[in-house]
C-alpha cells in the first residue's frame, strides 16, 4: 500500500514510521524544509524512545521517505493521511483548522487520480464534512473520499501504543474508504487488535470523548486526593481500592500536579467549543477544565505551605520541567505555572529534567537549569518533584538531602515513600497521603473547602 502523510510533528511522524515498518511504502511531507533535511540525515525532530531508530531502519529499508513537494508525496498514493497541527485557537479555545484546511486546498489540487483521504489530526465533528466540501469546490479527483482514524498516542510510549493499540477507530462513509483503512491496519487486525468502524462524524466525536474521560478521571482522584489530606486517608491505597473494579480500572487514577500536554488541555477546550454550537451544555468537563486550571495555579502553594509560609529568599530545585516523563514537551505543562508561582513570591528556582530543558529555557526565564538532579538540589531549601521521570526514582535520597540547605521535599507525583524520604532527614509531603502538616494547616491549600469540610474534621 503506497501512502503519504502530511505532517511530521508527533503524530505523523510516529504514524508515517509505524505504517512503513508494517510494510507500507510510505513519504512523509512537510513544508518544513529544515525538518525535512535533518530527518533525511535521521536527526528527529522530538525526543520519542524508539523513533529514531525505527525512522532510521524503515528509511534504510526504502520504505519510508521525506519531502517537501506535496504533489511528489501524494502521487500514486492510495491513502492519504492529514497529520497536521490542531493547536487551540487564541482567545475561544476552538480547534485551530488552518492547517488542515491549507492542505486540503493544497491536497486537491495535487491528487491526479481518487485517493483516501484520512484525518489522523484531532478535528472537531463535521471536519470531514467540510473537507468534502472543499474538496468539491477545488475540484479534487472524482471518487476522492473522506475518512476520520483518530489517534491515541501517548507521547513517550507512541510507538509501543500505534503497535499494540487498545482499539483502532475507523470512521468512513463508503465502503472503499473501509476497504482501504482495513488493508492499512491488517497487521494489527491480524494481531487482534479491534477495529472499530463507524461513522466520520462519530469517530471525530471518539477521540474529543476519550480524551475528556480520561482527563475527568485525572481531576477526580485529583480531587478525592485533597479529600484525603484532609479526613487523613491515602489516596494510593482509594485508587487502587476502587481501580481494581474493572468497571472503572487502576489506570489514569494518579494524582499530580494537573494534567498537561498537547492533547488534554486543548481537547477539553475545543469539546465545550463544540457542545457549545451544538447548544448542549458538558457541565463535567466544563468543571474539569476549571479543576485542572485551578490546581495547577495552586501547586507552588504546597511548597510555599511547606517552606513555612514565605518563600523570599528561598531557593527551590525542582526536577522534572515536562509535561511528563519521557518527553522534552513543554506544552501546557505544569512546572510552568509553578515556577513563576514561586518566582512570583520571591523564590530563586534551579531545575533540572533529562530532556526538556532546550524547551524550557524560553518559557522559564531566571531558572537556573542544571545538569542534573543533585545539582540542582544543592543549597536548596526545598526540593519539588513535578515530573515522574525514571532517574528520579532512582534519586539516592540520603545523598541528595546532604547536598540541600533545607530538608523540605514536596512530591507532587507521589514517587518517594515517606518514610524512606523521612529516614533520609526530608520532610516529606505528597499528594493525598494523609494529613499535610497537621494543626488544619492543609485546608488552606483545599481550594473551595466549604464550612461543612471544616465542621466535618
Ligand atoms: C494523551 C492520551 O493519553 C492519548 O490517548 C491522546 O491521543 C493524546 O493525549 P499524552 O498527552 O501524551 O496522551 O499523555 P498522557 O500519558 O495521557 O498524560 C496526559 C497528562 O495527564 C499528563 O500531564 C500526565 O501527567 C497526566 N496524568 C495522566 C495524571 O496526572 N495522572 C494520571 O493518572 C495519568
Amino acid at each position: 500500500m503506497r501512502i503519504a502523510m502530511i505532517g511530521t510533528g508527533y503524530v505523523g511522524l510516529v504514524s508515517g514510521a509505524c505504517f512503513a515498518d508494517f510494510g507500507h511504502e510510505v513519504v512523509c511531507v512537510d513544508k518544513d524544509a529544515g525538518k525535512i533535511d535533518r530527518l533525511k540525515q535521521g536527526v528527529m525532530p522530538i525526543w520519542e524512545p524508539g523513533l529514531e531508530a525505527l525512522v532510521k531502519s524503515n528509511v534504510e529499508r526504502g520504505r519510508l521517505n521525506f519531502t517537501t513537494n506535496l504533489a511528489e508525496g501524494v502521487d500514486g498514493a492510495e491513502a492519504v493521511f492529514i497529520a497536521v497541527g490542531t493547536p487551540a485557537r487564541r482567545g475561544d479555545g476552538h480547534a485551530d483548522l488552518t492547517f488542515v484546511f491549507d492542505a486540503v486546498k493544497e491536497l486537491a489540487h495535487a491528487l491526479k487520480g481518487p485517493a483516501v483521504v484520512v484525518t489522523k489530526s484531532t478535528v472537531p465533528v463535521g471536519t470531514g464534512d467540510r473537507i468534502t466540501e472543499l474538496f468539491k469546490k477545488e475540484g479534487a479527483p472524482a471518487g476522492t473520499s473522506v475518512a476520520s482514524n483518530p489517534e491515541f498516542l501517548r507521547e513517550g510510549a507512541a510507538i509501543a501504543d500505534f503497535k499494540h493499540p487498545d482499539r483502532i477507530v475507523v470512521g468512513a462513509e463508503d465502503e472503499s474508504a473501509r476497504q482501504v483503512l482495513r488493508e492499512i491496519y491488517r497487521p494489527l487486525f491480524l494481531n487482534k487488535a479491534p477495529i472499530l468502524f463507524t461513522g466520520r462524524r462519530t469517530a471525530e466525536l471518539t477521540k474529543y470523548a476519550a480524551n475528556a474521560f480520561l482527563a475527568v478521571k485525572i481531576s477526580f482522584i485529583n480531587e478525592i486526593a485533597n479529600l484525603c489530606e484532609a479526613v487523613d486517608a491515602d489516596v494510593q491505597e482509594v485508587a487502587r481500592g476502587i481501580g481494581l473494579d474493572n468497571r472503572i480500572g487502576p489506570k489514569f487514577l494518579h494524582p499530580g500536579p494537573g494534567y498537561g500536554g498537547s492533547c488534554f488541555p486543548k481537547d477539553t477546550l475545543a469539546l465545550l467549543q463544540t457542545a457549545n454550537a451544538a447548544g448542549v451544555e458538558q457541565r463535567i468537563v466544563k468543571t474539569v477544565v476549571e479543576v485542572n486550571d485551578e490546581r495547577k495555579a495552586t501547586m507552588h502553594e504546597r511548597v510555599l505551605h511547606a517552606l513555612g509560609g514565605d518563600l523570599k529568599g528561598k531557593r527551590v530545585a525542582v526536577l522534572g520541567v515536562a509535561f511528563k516523563p519521557n518527553t522534552d514537551d513543554m506544552r501546557d505543562a505544569p512546572s510552568i505555572p509553578l515556577v513563576k508561582g514561586l518566582q512570583d513570591q520571591g523564590a530563586t528556582v534551579a531545575a533540572f529534567d533529562p530532556a526538556a530543558m532546550g524547551h524550557a529555557k524560553d518559557l522559564m526565564p531566571e531558572v537556573e537549569f542544571t545538569n542534573d538532579a543533585y545539582a540542582a538540589a544543592k543549597d536548596a531549601d526545598a526540593l519539588v518533584v513535578v515530573t515522574e521521570w525514571d532517574e528520579f526514582r532512582a534519586i539516592d535520597l540520603e545523598r541528595i538531602a546532604r547536598t540541600m540547605k533545607g530538608n523540605v521535599l514536596v512530591d507532587l507525583r507521589n514517587v518517594y515513600d515517606r518514610a524512606e524520604a523521612e529516614e533520609a532527614g526530608f520532610d516529606y509531603s505528597g499528594l493525598g497521603r494523609g494529613r499535610i502538616g497537621g494543626n488544619g494547616a492543609h485546608l488552606k491549600l483545599v481550594k473551595n473547602g466549604s464550612d461543612d469540610v471544616k465542621v466535618a474534621r
